[in-house]
């Protein structure tokens, strides 16, 4: 029977050692594991990605363990080494393509041996893939991490059906141009039957770096290359809606509510919830917040800001840096406003399970989603999705892939800090029939283009490309 094959650089299981060594298994963070977390349990399918640890040679016991345990639940682990997280993963990754996806260009890294263990870690997870992949499986490759997989797989499967779809932003030509290996990295991913992106613009994008650097057209994002057609098209991925306002009706939800709204008597919340990265625009949202208190002095002691950080990354230096900041700028600010009976910030870093964020969404009188730049970003969808009773008002960064779908929010630009101070004051004042309004119109994108939709809507267009491919004699 034809399956799905799903490869990402992580699988949506995390193992990690406690504090004895022993095993835990945790769900991973981000969209992509989140998105894609509740499809490949279907039938044959399987996900091939790295379960986030390594193992030193007297672990082979452990590492036996790991493996059944994931191939019993339709995953087929890749393992890397210490120092291929090291060059591959914190490396070239995140410390190369993440800065210059993201516009933070000067953070970026160009070492040789970082591109020499991305390469390689790729050829990894192109074997893992061809000791799987029947004939009329279908391959479908996940994000940055795995940009050369694409064209690896399509050296030894010509006929095989690849799609690729990329999780964060593609950045214009002129910042693409930076990479020393740009023309690699775009070959790699043309290996694939159909290229997807969240949005227009990171599609156009890529289309522009095509014909740049490879001097292929486009017509209506098809192009031809060594005689075989590409579609390229965007693709925003949406959530699992019904799980979302389901858990937010759920009765453990509603008693975490009561507990956590008890603990923080009557006053107005505001929430933002990411994973610990600069691309989140943590630090400057905290800066806007301090704003906003000492602009809108009435509102101190009546507004709490609910922060969750979720860790991520916190091997690079970047990362690092960020989490010092961090706490600093929220001592700083707590210190400066807060007394006894309010506290202006409550920082959590860490991960909380599905009831206690839902419990959080359910409460938001404003979701705050600054990112200064993000692929799409789920968390604004999620909130959206939570907020049964339709009321709160999320403000929505428009360098967000979201932007482009949830109009119906208050869009910003991030780096305008006094614009996002008054949207928190609109926010806060906007009646509460305007607040419905909107936000039902929100509700209604969301549910209709949910994740189940998104998933068949690449699946289905990769099927036809491949159609296309034979009618047309140009596979
Ligand atoms: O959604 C973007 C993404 O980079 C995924 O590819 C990744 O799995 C997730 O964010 C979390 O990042 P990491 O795998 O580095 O923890």
């Amino acid at each position: 029977m034809a399956r799905t094959i799903i490869v990402s650089n992580r699988l949506p299981v995390k193992v990690q050692r406690d504090s004895n060594g022993d095993l835990q298994y945790k769900s991973s963070e981000g969209g992509l594991a989140t998105g894609l977390g509740s499809i490949y349990k279907d039938g044959d399918n399987v996900w091939v990605g790295w379960p986030g640890l390594y193992f030193k040679d007297k672990n082979k016991a452990q590492k036996a363990e790991v493996t059944e345990k994931l191939t019993s639940e339709n995953m087929d682990p890749v393992y890397l080494s210490e120092s291929e997280i090291k060059l591959f993963y914190e490396g070239f990754s995140n410390e190369t393509l993440w800065p210059t996806f993201h516009y933070f260009n000067q953070y970026a890294l160009y070492k040789k041996s970082y591109y020499d263990a991305y390469k390689k870690v790729n050829q990894k997870f192109c074997d893992a893939v061809l000791e799987l992949a029947n004939p009329d499986d279908t391959i479908w490759i996940h994000d940055y991490q795995l940009m050369l997989v694409p064209d690896m797989i399509r050296q030894k499967l010509p006929d095989a059906s690849i799609g690729f779809f990329l999780h964060i932003p593609f950045p214009s030509f002129e910042v693409f141009r930076l990479l020393p290996w740009r023309r690699e990295l775009l070959d790699g991913v043309l290996g694939s039957d159909l290229v997807g992106f969240h949005t227009y613009d990171d599609m156009r994008h890529f289309l522009s770096a095509v014909s740049r650097i490879c001097f292929i057209g486009n017509q209506q994002g098809q192009i031809t290359k060594d005689r075989r057609t590409i579609m390229i098209d965007s693709f925003p991925i949406g959530i699992d809606y019904d799980k979302y306002a389901n858990s937010s009706a759920a009765p453990s939800t509603l008693s975490k509510e009561v507990k956590f709204r008890t603990s923080m008597g009557d006053q107005k919340l505001m929430l933002s919830i990411d994973r610990l990265d600069y691309s989140k625009g943590i630090a400057a949202r905290l800066e806007i917040f301090d704003i906003f208190l000492s602009k809108y002095p009435e509102y101190q002691n009546k507004i709490s800001l609910i922060m969750v950080v979720v860790p991520s990354r916190d091997t690079v230096e970047k990362y690092k840096n960020l989490k010092e900041e961090v706490d600093l700028l929220v001592g700083r600010i707590n210190g400066k406003y807060g007394s006894m009976n309010w506290t202006p910030i409550h920082y959590f870093y860490r991960s909380f399970p599905l009831d206690d964020l839902s419990a959080f969404y359910r409460m938001a009188d404003v979701a705050l989603v600054t990112p200064m730049r993000d692929g799409m970003n789920l968390v604004c969808k999620e909130y959206v999705a939570s907020k049964l009773d339709k009321k709160g008002v999320l403000i929505l960064s428009e360098m967000a892939g979201a932007s482009k779908e949830l109009s119906e929010a208050l869009i910003v630009n991030p780096n305008d800090k006094h614009q996002v101070v008054d949207a928190i004051y609109k926010a806060l004042t906007m009646p509460v029939e305007e607040q419905e309004k909107h936000m039902a119109f929100m509700q209604k994108a969301i549910k209709k283009f949910d994740i189940h939709h998104w998933v068949k809507l690449f699946l289905d267009r990769l099927n036809s490309v491949k159609e296309q491919q034979k009618v047309m004699g140009t596979k």
